[in-house]
């Protein structure tokens, strides 16, 4: 079972995912500064230095009270950060975690997101001991509706007017997914 010792760095086909830091503060500015990024968001738009650094602080923080892990997408051979993913509310004892992700627009529908969720979701169900894994995104999200599907996740219910974004309530569509469903039994 995965420890929390070191901050593991992950391989894709395409990218390295690695530890975010403060030296990727303007990186993060770039990303969730993105309106198209943050479209169906409800967490408040990073637009500073102090704001980015404050938000990797406290990724950070998740590292090291062994809660969660948000990795930095970088490109293979190129270490600017271009999107993030990781996992969080990780329930050891029920044996479950949620997933999230996002990616700067000029790399979206090129398949990168359904290829690093693919390792993503591998490495949860291979080092955190997990039964089930969780996503849930705004109804209207369909790309990253279309990530959940694609890695093999079934959309499981869908709670109505959930959550206030941007001056409305919007319906959340939760998507799981089974061990068994992504791994052979018995792995
Ligand atoms: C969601 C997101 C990560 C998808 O990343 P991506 O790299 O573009 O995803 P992929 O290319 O692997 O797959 C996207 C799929 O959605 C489809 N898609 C995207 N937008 C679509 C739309 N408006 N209508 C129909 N299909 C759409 C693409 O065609 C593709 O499906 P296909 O492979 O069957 O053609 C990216 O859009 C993003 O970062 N969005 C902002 C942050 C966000 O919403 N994160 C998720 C929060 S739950």
């Amino acid at each position: 079972m995965f420890d929390f010792s070191y901050f593991p760095v992950l391989e894709t086909a395409h990218f390295r995912l690695r530890q975010i830091t403060s030296a990727d503060a303007d990186a993060i500015i770039g990303l969730f500064g993105n309106p198209e990024v943050m479209r169906y968001s409800n967490s408040p738009p990073i637009l500073t230095n102090e704001a980015a650094v404050e938000f990797i602080n406290w990724l950070e923080g998740h590292f090291q009270h062994r809660a969660a892990l948000r990795w930095g997408i970088t490109f293979r051979g190129d270490d600017r950060v271009i999107g993030t993913c990781g996992f969080h509310f990780w329930d050891a004892e029920n044996r479950h975690t949620d997933i999230g992700y996002d990616l700067l627009p000029e790399y979206w529908g090129k398949g990168y997101m359904t290829e690093i969720v693919r390792v993503l979701v591998g490495w949860c169900f291979q080092n955190l001991n997990l039964h089930r894994i969780q996503a849930d995104c705004t109804a209207g999200n369909i790309g990253s509706e279309r990530v959940l599907e694609k890695v093999g996740f079934t959309l499981e219910g869908i709670w109505r007017e959930r959550d206030w974004e941007h001056g409305r309530f919007v319906d959340i569509k939760q998507f799981g997914l089974l061990r068994r469903e992504f791994l052979p039994p018995g792995s």
